[in-house]
């Protein structure tokens, strides 16, 4: 589903260039959950957002679904994002403003979709991280947990075929943390969903399918 050929990411700005990734090579199949561990500062991030086409690789190529994304213009770029991939992050990044259901369906706007659809669509979404019953709260009104759920809805909503989180237990609870991996593992099984999951901690890691690691922009197994 995702494959990095000779990935290197070199950061450069004005006195210090940063070799962020080596000569990362790696495959995702379909329907697998992988994490990346390692120290901070490592790539890890990196690594997430070159595969989620935030952003782009110094050297090697991507390719998503057979196809690679050397050659993607911006657009084209933007409605692979948008079409197949879901991102969850540390810190939510939900609108405080919105409510939970408007913060879901935020993903659809850009799609020709009525507002109807797009409702149903975003209640059906918030079901299956269990959050029928806080979708006109404020983000601000929920747990750090309930927050994080709300953010695996928004990034499902569209029906992504990858799924790409970055330390998506960091601000949480051992409890809370171990809620979020039960629902990321069940999107594995009932949609086939492909899960990148970036992680310190080695109990959650274990409980996805694969581990890999990196040290210093490399992978080390
Ligand atoms: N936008 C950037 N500009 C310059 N250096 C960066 C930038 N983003 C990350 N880096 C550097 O790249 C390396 C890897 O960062 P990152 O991928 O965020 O690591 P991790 O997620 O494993 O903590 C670090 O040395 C970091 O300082
Ligand atoms: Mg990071």
């Amino acid at each position: 589903m995702i494959k990095l050929n000779g990935i290197e990411k070199v950061y450069q700005t004005e006195k210090i260039e940063t070799l962020a990734l080596y000569d990362i090579n790696l495959e995702v199949e379909r329907g697998e959950f992988l994490s990346v561990m390692g120290p901070s500062g490592c790539g890890k991030s990196t690594l997430l957002n070159i595969m989620g086409l935030l952003d782009e690789p110094t050297k090697g190529k991507v390719f998503i679904d057979g196809e690679s994304t050397v050659s993607f213009k911006d657009r084209k770029r933007a409605n692979v994002r948008n079409r197949k991939i879901g991102f969850i992050f540390q810190s939510y990044h939900l609108i405080n403003d919105l409510s939970v259901v408007d913060n879901v369906e935020l993903p659809l706007i850009y799609r020709t979709m009525s507002s109807a659809k797009r409702r149903k669509r975003a209640l059906e979404a918030l079901e299956k991280v269990g959050l029928s019953a806080r979708t006109k709260h404020f983000p601000s009104q929920l747990s750090g947990g309930q927050r994080q759920r709300v953010a695996i809805a928004r990034a499902i909503v569209g029906g992504p075929e990858i799924l790409l989180a970055d330390e998506p237990t960091g601000n949480l609870d051992s409890v809370m943390g171990g809620e979020i991996l039960d629902i990321l593992n069940k999107l594995v099984k009932e949609s086939n969903t492909t899960i990148v999951m970036v992680t310190h901690d080695d109990s959650i890691a274990h409980q996805s399918d694969r581990i890999i690691r990196l040290f210093d922009g490399s992978q080390v197994n």
